[in-house]
């Protein structure tokens, strides 16, 4: 009893701390295993898929009763298609000098790099160990002179007035203290004619309003615990006026969201029943496996991981220019 108080107590204070850095020095991994935990990655090539996104799954093979062992792979094809989706949105190409916000392990920035040929990509994340593992990556692939990895956060921008081409956030802005900083400070370093493109989770319509307070308190707990803050709990709309008020024109909000949270609900899932059997074999019996696999790709989307933990129901690639 004692035991379960005092957990409960320190994840409160998590949640009410709302902390990226913490969460993902210390937490990432706990409640998806099978995710890369910072403490038990080994770089050796420098090209092991170490994504921490949910995936772009329009092209990729979802996980199913068939096909769930091989979930980690489909899993990483599907967060690669994110890095590809952001790019071919942002037109990004030969002589574009990026910043990349909220990078985790570069992945996206060694993809960007040898895939689209930007003259730079200059990448800042929160998380030093983040750094640290992503520029090893870098100079385990060659790509030193165009990708430059720094301990920094996106809302305060250690760079000067229109010097970028694109700025990226991949899945990393809902994470912003706050996000609307961010949005400014983009604003900034960007060249007239730049473009913001972003991965990323909000609401379709006002979810909040018609929750009752238990539900908001729900949230509120589980969104502190992935270091969401409140004060980016927006709508689409939200989103769009946002944007605008910073001065972007050509604002686009993109729903991807029935290509993101129903397939990734399901591979959450199997990932970690995938992962706790290998582990220990013998432990989950594969008939268990493709039975959660068939409840949850039959699953109510109101019932999915994103909308009953954080009230997200909606995914979006936001896109938008400097005049
Ligand atoms: C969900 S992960 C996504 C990582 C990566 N984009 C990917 O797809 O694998 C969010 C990332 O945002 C970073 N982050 C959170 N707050 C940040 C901030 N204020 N400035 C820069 N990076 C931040 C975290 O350290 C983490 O790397």
């Amino acid at each position: 009893m004692l035991n379960a108080v005092t957990t409960f107590a320190k994840n409160l204070k998590k949640a009410l701390l709302a902390d990226p850095k913490r969460f993902y020095t210390v937490d990432t991994g706990a409640w998806v295993t099978g995710l890369p935990k910072s403490d038990e990655i080994q770089v050796t090539t420098g090209r092991e898929p170490l994504w921490l996104n949910l995936g772009y799954w329009r092209e990729v093979e979802r996980v199913d009763e068939n096909n769930y062992e091989r979930v980690g792979e489909l899993f990483k094809a599907a967060q690669a298609q994110m890095a590809h989706l952001l790019a071919k949105t942002a037109r990004l190409g030969q002589g574009d000098v990026v910043l990349d916000c909220g990078f985790g392990y570069a992945d996206q920035d060694i993809l960007w790099a040898e895939e689209y040929r930007p003259a730079r990509i200059h990448g800042l994340n929160v998380t030093p160990n983040q750094v640290r593992i992503g520029r090893e990556r870098v100079r385990l692939t060659g790509l030193e002179k165009v990708v430059q990895l720094d301990v920094g956060s996106a809302t305060e921008l250690p760079f000067g007035p229109g010097g970028f081409d694109v700025v990226f956030a991949l899945e990393s802005a809902m994470h912003f203290k706050t996000r609307r900083d961010f949005l400014r400070e983009a604003f900034r370093v960007l060249r007239p004619g730049g473009r913001l493109v972003m991965a990323d989770m909000c609401q379709k319509t006002d979810r909040e309003a018609g929750a009752g307070l238990r539900r908001r308190l729900r949230h509120r707990y589980w969104r502190g615990l992935i270091a969401f803050p409140e004060a980016n709990v927006w709508t689409v709309q939200r989103y769009d006026t946002e944007l605008k008020s910073v001065g972007f024109q050509n604002v686009r909000l993109e729903s991807i969201a029935a290509d993101v949270y129903g397939p990734v609900n399901t591979a959450f899932t199997a990932l970690r029943m995938v992962t706790a059997a290998s582990r220990q074999p013998g432990s989950v019996n594969p008939e268990r496996i493709r039975a959660e696999v068939r409840k949850l790709r039959e699953q109510d989307p109101e019932q999915y991981q994103h909308l009953s933990q954080f009230n997200c129901d909606e995914y979006v690639i936001a896109s938008a220019e400097k005049p």
